[in-house]
């Protein structure tokens, strides 16, 4: 297979349906992207577009009741090859690359830490396990150093405590240290710091571009926060209704948003170095109802540049320039006009 040496991880086409009282639920609609060594993708959507559907494909963590209908995932780890669409859920082969080859971060710390173990222990196992320690002493050394990193006070008390007797914010944060700790070869992040001050914040985006730098990590980061994205991303996805309506190197998405979709919700969310100036327009209409979608492109309905061809299927690919990619046809009619001009 061709592979570009830099991809660890590609996928291509994926779908992915939920069932609910016999109702089909088309969550993912052909995904595809890489993620590439060393670097930081992000992707961005309203709530409810499949940015966590597409996250938890990845871990191989998706609920019983949803099923990969269609593309594939692949990791290249080690040399090989990993099919991760094809490994069972909770086989062993998946759970020995959760942790050792890919970690994630989730939006809600509870699911990642084990309420009867206390913290240190816990960040001790994931680095022993990782071989991030080479005694348990020394892995009690690196969890209080990680801990406090994490600007977690009073650490060497803190590691012999258990979750729930640390605050959202200091789970959060533990599970942080124990995912960065295993130094993943892949690193999802699932809005990692929503609840989390903006110093905290700036911490642990520093340890995530460490991370990056020192170990090569590739890093998926989902985030509601455009201001992180024009800071840490190197390339940027967005996504709407189950697709990716537009991809690339994030500076030329930034700069020359061609999706009418990103442009408003560049023009929905504070971008860091706009100043007070910047006037914040919400983005018009809602997200369809996922079991009554419009028929063609998804945002037609809340679209002011939408025409009769946008009701006739899904937009295909174009590209605006190299290595960035819109789907639209608003784009595409343009484009067309430009050439005949
Ligand atoms: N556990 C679940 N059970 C049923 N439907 C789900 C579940 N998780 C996600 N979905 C469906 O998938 C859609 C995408 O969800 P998600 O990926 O969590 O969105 P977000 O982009 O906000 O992370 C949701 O709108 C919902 O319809
Ligand atoms: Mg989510």
């Amino acid at each position: 297979m061709e592979r570009n040496q830099d991809v660890v991880v590609k996928v291509e086409d994926l779908h992915v349906n939920f069932y609910n009282n016999d109702r089909c639920n088309k969550v993912l609609r052909g995904v595809s992207f890489e993620l590439k060594k060393g670097k930081i993708m992000c992707i961005v959507g309203e709530s409810g577009c499949g940015k966590s559907v597409t996250a938890n494909s990845i871990m191989g963590l998706l609920p019983d009741l949803s099923r990969i209908e269609k593309g594939s995932i692949t990791f290249h780890y080690q040399g090989e090859d990993i099919r991760i669409d094809r490994l069972k859920r909770k086989g062993k082969e998946m759970r020995k690359l959760r942790g050792e080859g890919m970690a994630m971060i989730f939006q809600d710390p509870m699911t990642a830490l084990n309420p009867v173990f206390t913290v240190g222990y816990q960040i001790n196992e994931a680095l022993l396990y990782h071989n991030g320690a080479s005694s348990r002493k020394d892995a009690t050394k690196k969890s209080i150093q990680l801990l406090k990193e994490m600007g977690i006070p009073l650490p060497k008390q803190r590691v012999k405590e258990y979750p729930h007797q640390f605050s959202g914010g200091m789970s959060q944060r533990a599970m942080i240290a124990m995912a960065m700790s295993c130094r993943p070869k892949v690193l999802i992040a699932d809005e990692p710091t929503t609840a989390l001050d903006v110093t905290i914040q700036a911490q642990i985006f520093e340890l995530m571009l460490d991370l990056k730098e020192t170990n090569d990590t590739a890093i998926l980061l989902i985030t509601h926060d455009m201001g992180v994205v024009a800071e840490l991303a190197d390339d940027v996805a967005v996504m709407y209704m189950g697709n990716i309506v537009e991809s690339g190197d994030a500076r030329a998405v930034l700069t020359r948003p061609s999706h009418p979709y990103t442009k408003a919700l560049l023009d929905s969310i504070p971008v860091l170095g706009r100043g007070r100036e910047q006037k914040l327009e919400p983005i018009k209409g809602s997200t369809p109802d996922p079991y009554n979608r419009p028929a063609g492109c998804q945002f037609a309905p809340r679209c002011a540049y939408a025409t009769p061809e946008c009701e006739t299927g899904m937009p295909p690919e174009s590209m605006v320039e190299e290595g960035h990619m819109c789907r639209c046809f608003h784009h595409l009619r343009k484009k067309e006009g430009e050439a005949n001009d």
